[in-house]
């Protein structure tokens, strides 16, 4: 099968497609024939090396953490899908023509594969975030790096949850960011008072996407540090927020949930499809970390 994939760690130019051994699933897996694969910031991050803490690569790196497709074949245990289903979902080296999903959960027929691929990480993502911070009706809640991959669906399912949500963005996307339901800010300094402003009890929940603001703003928005969630902030010490990585054991009912989102048209996701050939230039927009929604690579058939 064709993947895109690269022989050496470093810059977008090392990705290319290449032939990969096929694979089959384990337990609990699904094999999909893949139709898309969007691309996070953690394709490049793995791709440049920065998480081989200093190994050399000793087989080649293929990019992709979640992808739409059609199921051909079901490892063992797997009895809530079956072979010729339509699903999206999440894995590794998902930017291939086959690719294992350990969590996934039925596409609906009206939602394009592009936009299905680009909802595996980023929902799952801002749901085990808002579980963490408790982000229900009613609640208040500022997504600082509202208009990215993660932040526009968070944005978007917190609305779809009731709260009120405030989000940052760049001078070019507040317009953006309120056609997504969110009071928009700018970020950079100052961005507290702004968010003040607009909220001047503060706000029950930060969820802390970018990762660039001082943790000091942003505790001065909350009661209780552990109200701010960070995904992107490895060095916040012992300042009381809380880090997510990883995925939530209830992943399978996350992108369930965001299923429904989809098809009720409360999720809407801003795509831009790449082929698998043009994958470095997919990578090289990702890198410069002002995407608006999210990048998708397609298989060429
Ligand atoms: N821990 C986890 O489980 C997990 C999961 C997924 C992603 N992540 C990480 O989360 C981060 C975001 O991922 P993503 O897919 O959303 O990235 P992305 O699509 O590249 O979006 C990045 C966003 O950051 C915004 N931004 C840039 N500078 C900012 C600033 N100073 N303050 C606030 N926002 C700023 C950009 O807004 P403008 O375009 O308007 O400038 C853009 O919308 C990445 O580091 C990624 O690796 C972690």
């Amino acid at each position: 099968m064709r993947a895109v994939q690269f022989q050496e760690y470093g810059g977008p130019e090392v990705l290319g497609v290449g032939q990969a051994p096929e694979v089959h699933p384990g337990p609990g897996q699904v094999r999909v024939q893949v139709r898309a694969s969007s691309v996070n910031p953690l394709d490049w991050k793995l791709r440049a090396g920065y998480m081989a803490q200093g190994k050399p690569l000793t087989s080649p790196g293929i990019v992709g953490f979640d992808a739409s497709g059609v199921v051909d074949e079901i490892g063992e245990g797997v009895d809530d899908v079956a072979v010729g289903d339509d699903v999206f979902g999440l894995g590794s080296a998902t930017a291939a023509d086959q690719a294992l999903l350990e969590v996934y959960a039925r596409k609906p027929a009206s939602v394009d594969w592009a936009v299905a691929a680009a909802a595996g990480v980023a929902a799952e993502t801002s749901i085990r975030a808002f579980d963490l911070v408790g982000v229900t009706a009613g609640s208040t809640v500022l997504v600082d790096g509202g208009a990215g991959g993660v932040g526009a669906v968070a944005v978007q399912i917190a609305v779809a949850r009731g709260a009120t949500v405030i989000a940052t963005a760049g001078p070019d996307n507040q317009d953006y960011l309120r056609e997504i339901g969110a009071t928009a800010v700018e970020y950079g300094a100052g961005v507290a008072d702004r968010v003040r402003a607009v909220a001047p009890d503060g706000v029950d929940a930060v969820f802390d996407v970018a990762g660039k603001t001082p943790v000091a703003d942003l505790l001065s928005l909350v009661r209780e540090p552990a109200q701010v969630v960070t995904i992107a902030r490895f060095d916040a010490g012992d300042s009381g927020i809380q880090l997510t990585t990883g995925r939530a054991a209830t992943a399978g009912q996350a992108l369930a949930e965001t299923a429904a989102l989809l098809e009720n048209g409360a999720l809407v996701i801003k795509v831009q499809t790449f082929p698998f050939s043009r994958a470095a230039e997919a990578h090289q927009i990702s890198q410069s970390g002002h995407v608006r929604g999210k990048l998708v690579l397609i298989p060429e058939s």
